[in-house]
Parts: C-alpha cells; structure tokens; sequence
C-alpha cells in the first residue's frame, strides 16, 4: 500500500506542466480539464499544498469575463486534439473551450480549507478564488436557468462530464448531423475504438459544439438556441453541494449571500422532486421537446452528494442505490448492467470511474458509514490491482482507457489518506 501511495503521488507529479496537471501522461488529453483539475487538487493537497493551489488558479486565471468556468484550457496550442483549440475559437487570454463542466472545484476548496483547519484569518487570503468560484456559480443560475425554475441546464453532453452517457441517447437522437462536417478523431487510435464513444456521438458532439460557435458562445442566446438542453440529475445534484460548500465559505468569512441562499433551497426542492420514491427512479428533463428520460444511471445518486436536508429520500436513495450495485463485483458501474443501454467496455456506458465513486462515497460517509467503508475499500482494492486507469470493467475488474490517470491517482490518495 506504502509504494502504491508513492506511485500515486509520481503518477501526479509526472502529470504536471508547470502551472497545472494534464488528466494523463498520454496524448488522449493534451490540455487542462476542469473537473478533472478539481479532483488533481485535491490528491494533491494530501501532500503538497501549494501544487493543489496552484493548480486551483491556473484553473481559475482561465474564467471567461461572464464567469463561466471552461471545460478545457488550452495553455498550450497543441493541434493533436479534437476539436483543438482552433476549432473552439475563443477564450481571450487563455485559449479555452465554449462550454463548461460540473463545478465540483467549489467543494473541493470547501474540503480543503476545513481539512487544513484554516483560521478565518487564513481563509480571507482566498477570498480572491471563493469570489471567482461565486461568479461561477451565479454565472450557472443566469444563463443556465434565466426563468429561475431552480434547475440548471446543460448544452453539451461534454459539460456533464459523462459524454457518451446513455442519460443523452434521446436528446443526441434528434441532433440532425451537419452535412460538412470535417473532423479528424484521435482518441481512437490512441485508446481502442470499442471502448471510446461512437462515430455518430462525435458527430452529434461537433455538430453541437459549431452551432455554439457559430453563435459567438453569446449565454444569454445558448440557452434557448442551443440544439441540446438537458436538465441532469447528477449535474444539478454537483451544483447544489457547489452552492452550500461555497455558501458555508461566504458565511465563515463574513461574506453576505442572500441570493445563493434563496438558490440553495429553490434548488432542493426541485431535484428532489426528479426522484420518484415509490418507483424509485430518477428523471432527467429533455427542454428541447419537454419530455422525460428515465436511465438507471449511477450519476443519479450524486443526489447522496448533495446533503438534502430530506432525510427520509437519503434513506430511499440509500435503498436504490443498494439495489443498483447488488449482483456486481467491481462498484460502481456507471450503468446499471440491467438495463439494455449497458455496455461493459464502453467509455461512460457501464465501465467503473474513481471519481463517481468519490462523489458516491463523500455522500455516503455521514448517512450510511458500513457501506460507506465497503465503498470506500472496493475501490482501493481496484486501483491497487489494476493500477491508475481512466476506467474499469464493473464485471472483471479490467482496466481500460488512458493509463497514469491523474483523477484516479489522486482520489485514491484521498480515499487511502482521509477516511
Ligand atoms: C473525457 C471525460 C471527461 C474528462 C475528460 C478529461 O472527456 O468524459 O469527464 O473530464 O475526458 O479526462
């Protein structure tokens, strides 16, 4: 266990470029990723603070002027990725991606600053990246929900993190394809085809992404415009444990938050309403056409994430994700193997991913802390076994996508280091 935490802590540092940590040494993703960034500072703040700091502002130095985080950071203007920063056009000082990614960094930097028992004092001197993450986090309710019906939006499969989920088959069902298309993929030849998403996602994906551009990337269009708008259950759970780690921040250092507040509890009331307690499933709203999906993902238990208030849904989410997982060896397929969207190798449509199982494990620790531990061991037994892959077989074990991935890395860091 001692060497694996080492080879953890070097398959992080071989990651890094001077400012910030590529998601693998590999060429699969040769830029920086927002979540993923989230979860490298976090592994590294169980060893080396100032990288995870810095790898928090140089996250933070690429936030557009209206707020938003982007879900990659060209620093370097690598061509060997699609669709590269030429094809996204856009970010003034840093070249950057147009859309965004789950804000899972607000509740990281709430968990460091608690672990590291920062001082009020202490915590004022951050004041500069908890006022980013709060412009973040109000850029979400003005452009992703302008009618304030308490839900957030998302406009790319991409942002959610998950690409190539089967919680987006019906709304990439209906994304007519651009007939001129012209595109070069390259994760297919690096990583095998049959674990990577379809030719016609990726199509779908670009489509998407040059409609977004071809409308300057203008929120306060996007919102109506976009061809994708889809409001997630997992994406709007991270959001809602976004807004109370931040507001817990604002509160500590005296700093007033009337409007996330009235959010906090506008937003609650409506996720919860997303989970039906006597079927016991979870929806995800299609805005485009107003119609529901209903896809046992395991990103529906981000909910557990989010601290409802609600104890008796944390009981019946509790319940529900026990089922979920009961006849599998390896926690937690991303797809429930039940269900016929369930793929074994592909991508987000069943493999197992170390950080969902963090998120799953962090919502757990304080409700249900047996299963919380099981969890909390399955998933050190698997990166130990099978080494710091990007994700694994729910069935076998085996591991697939990118090796030396650093969110793997470094939550197991954290899993091994903060019980
Ligand atoms: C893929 C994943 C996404 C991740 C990125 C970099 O696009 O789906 O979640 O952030 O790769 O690792």
């Amino acid at each position: 266990m001692k060497s694996k935490i080492k080879i953890a802590k070097k398959t992080l540092i071989n990651n890094r470029r001077s400012k910030y940590t590529l998601p693998t040494n590999t060429k699969l993703y040769p830029a920086q990723w927002n979540w993923d960034s989230a979860f490298i500072a976090l592994g590294y703040s169980n060893f080396n603070l100032n990288y995870a700091f810095k790898e928090i502002e140089t996250l933070l130095s690429g936030q557009w002027e209206d707020g938003m985080i982007p879900h990659i950071l060209f620093h370097i203007k690598d061509m060997n990725y699609t669709p590269n920063y030429k094809a996204w056009s856009c970010g003034k000082k840093i070249s950057s991606s147009g859309i965004t990614q789950p804000p899972i960094l607000a509740s990281v930097l709430k968990l460091i600053i608690e672990r590291q028992k920062f001082s009020k004092k202490e915590t004022k001197k951050y004041y500069p990246l908890i006022f980013k993450i709060k412009k973040c986090l109000e850029w979400f309710i003005k452009y992703r929900d302008p009618k304030l019906t308490g839900l957030i939006s998302i406009l790319h499969p991409w942002e959610s993190g998950y690409d190539n989920s089967p919680l987006w088959d019906k709304p990439m069902s209906r994304i007519k394809i651009d007939t001129n298309l012209s595109y070069k993929r390259k994760d297919n030849k690096i990583v095998k085809a049959s674990q990577r998403p379809l030719k016609i996602d990726y199509d779908r994906y670009v489509t998407i992404k040059n409609h977004l551009r071809k409308m300057k990337y203008d929120p306060k269009k996007l919102y109506y415009k976009s061809k994708f708008n889809v409001v997630d259950v997992g994406f709007n759970s991270l959001f809602l444990k976004a807004l109370k780690d931040l507001d817990f921040l604002l509160d500590y250092i005296n700093v007033k938050n009337s409007f996330l507040k009235k959010y906090i509890l506008l937003n609650e009331k409506k996720l919860i309403k997303l989970f039906n307690s006597k079927k016991m499933t979870f929806k995800n709203k299609d805005l485009k056409n107003n119609s529901f999906t209903e896809i046992p993902s395991i990103t529906n238990f981000f909910m557990l994430f989010s601290d409802l208030t609600n104890r008796s849904i944390n009981k019946s989410l509790i319940k529900s994700l026990k089922k979920y997982c009961k006849n599998e060896r390896y926690l937690f397929p991303s797809i429930s193997p039940s269900h016929k969207s369930f793929e074994e190798k592909r991508y987000w449509r069943g493999p197992v991913w170390v950080n969902c199982n963090w998120i799953i494990y962090q919502g757990l620790k304080n409700k249900d802390k047996k299963f919380a531990e099981i969890i909390r061991k399955k998933t050190i037994n698997l990166v130990e076994k099978k080494n710091f892959r990007e994700y694994y077989s729910s069935k076998s074990g085996l591991g697939m996508g990118a090796k030396n991935f650093s969110w793997s890395a470094a939550l197991y860091l954290d899993f091994i280091l903060n019980r």
